[in-house]
């Protein structure tokens, strides 16, 4: 697992307290660990009773801390300068973020009520960062007027919730108070982390996957494009603080946490969705492998196979950023375009040709032939080639941190552009 830009060495305090979903809180430790995060856990006596310490221990590589008193000491290693009955406040001053997960009936019922009997609810009321609130309990004890008052108290003082989602409990109960699932929480943690971001009140648009043009009402044309670089560079927009619209051919990958998916199926569809949004839009992020061509007409009952061939006369899409272009030509909206280039030969030349023709401010090359880059696999080997000139080759890496990549430059693109617009 990678590492995470936007959550490398920030600190999270992670509040465990006592449900049976805090085995699922190992992942989550693991993968914020993974990902650069200093994250120090927190147990209430009840979550030991569902998972130990040494686990939390083993994953973070970090002392983790389950009591006010005593021993204290040993768990804050040699050089700490914390006094250990002051350490609830040390640890709570240090934090960028307070997530609790699972956060029972019980923890969140002393939270609203402002109590202070454990370390965890103790470092709730001294901490002055952001508190995400993870709720997992029974269908009952989640739908009961005192968990619902005490969630609208925690939710007026300014705490986020992710979830409960609907499913099965360990009772056997079916309905509300499920913990929505380790990414789930990942994805609302980057979005609270992401945003004071550099893209703060900016709206992105995203387009991403393949489209697919209907040939009969069973059968159509369409690419091998899996959504993937699109989807991670809307994750990176998220994490930039960015407000993400998320413009989607079909693909099965989970929508990032706090973008907005409109999903779409041909290159007519994407093209109209493209120039509703984007009118409003500082940047359009353009990922979606579109087709090109689509059946001049659609059967409106299956083709029946017959005992000849089937000739099927194809005629050309509309082209999303000419339209782009043509609608806001120069200074207009977007602010930033960029674009994307699958490209199986002269790679470089194609690339700063579509750079010009298509009126974008950054086009993101990739060769198709290569096997681990490009269409449907994890990696990705791009060049990116700007308006000025400038040619970057970036090595072989994840399509997130390609998306990682991109956002960068789209930034200082932003920036610019606003210095000399004189709109900054
Ligand atoms: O010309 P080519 O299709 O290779 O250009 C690729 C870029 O143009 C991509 O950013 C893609 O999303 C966009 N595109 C478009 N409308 C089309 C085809 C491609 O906006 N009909």
């Amino acid at each position: 697992m990678e590492k995470i830009a936007l959550l490398e060495n920030r600190r999270i305090l992670l509040g465990v307290s006592g449900g049976i979903a805090a085995y699922k809180v190992c992942t989550l430790a693991s993968r914020l660990a993974q990902a650069g995060a200093q994250v120090d856990v927190v147990m209430t006596e009840a979550a030991t009773r569902f998972v130990t310490p040494l686990t939390f221990q083993s994953l973070t590589g970090r002392p983790v801390y389950t009591t006010m008193w005593g021993a204290l000491d040993a768990a804050l290693g040699e050089d700490a300068v914390l006094p250990t009955h002051v350490v609830h406040v040390g640890l709570a001053e240090a934090a960028d973020l307070l997530v609790i997960a699972p956060a029972t009936a019980n923890t969140m019922a002393k939270l609203a009520h402002g109590l202070a009997d454990n370390l965890l609810t103790a470092l709730a009321l001294a901490a002055r960062c952001p508190t995400l609130l993870v709720p997992a309990m029974d269908v009952e004890m989640w739908a009961h007027a005192a968990t619902q008052s005490n969630v609208a108290t925690l939710r007026e003082r300014g705490a986020r919730l992710a979830g409960p989602a609907r499913g099965r409990m360990a009772s056997g109960l079916e309905g509300e108070g499920r913990m929505v699932e380790p990414e789930e929480i990942l994805g609302h943690i980057r979005l609270v982390l992401g945003r004071e971001g550099a893209l703060a009140g900016r709206r992105v648009v995203v387009t991403a996957g393949p489209t697919r043009e209907p040939i009969d009402p069973v059968r159509f044309v369409s690419n091998p494009s899996s959504g993937r670089q699109g989807f991670a560079l809307a994750q990176a927009a998220l994490d930039s603080g960015a407000e993400v619209t998320l413009v989607t051919g079909p693909t099965h990958l989970p929508t990032p946490v706090g973008a907005e998916r409109v999903e779409v199926v041909t290159a007519q569809g994407m093209h109209d969705v493209v120039l509703a949004t984007t009118g409003a839009a500082d940047v359009l992020l353009m990922a979606a492998a579109v087709g090109d061509f689509r059946p001049e007409t659609i059967a409106s009952q299956k083709i029946k196979k017959g005992e000849h061939d089937l000739g099927v006369r194809m005629v050309r899409t509309p082209d999303i950023l000419a339209a782009v272009a043509a609608r806001w030509p120069d200074s207009g909206r977007p602010r930033v375009t960029v674009g994307f280039a699958a490209e199986s030969e002269n790679l470089p030349d194609n690339a700063r040709a579509k750079l010009v023709a298509k009126n974008l401010d950054l086009i993101v090359a990739n060769d198709i032939t290569a096997r681990d880059a490009g269409f449907a696999a994890e990696t990705n080997r791009v060049v990116l080639l700007d308006r000025q000139g400038g040619l970057e080759r970036l090595p072989l890496m994840s399509k997130a941190a390609v998306a990682e990549a991109v956002l960068e430059r789209v930034v200082a693109l932003l920036t610019a552009k606003e210095v000399i617009d004189g709109d900054a």
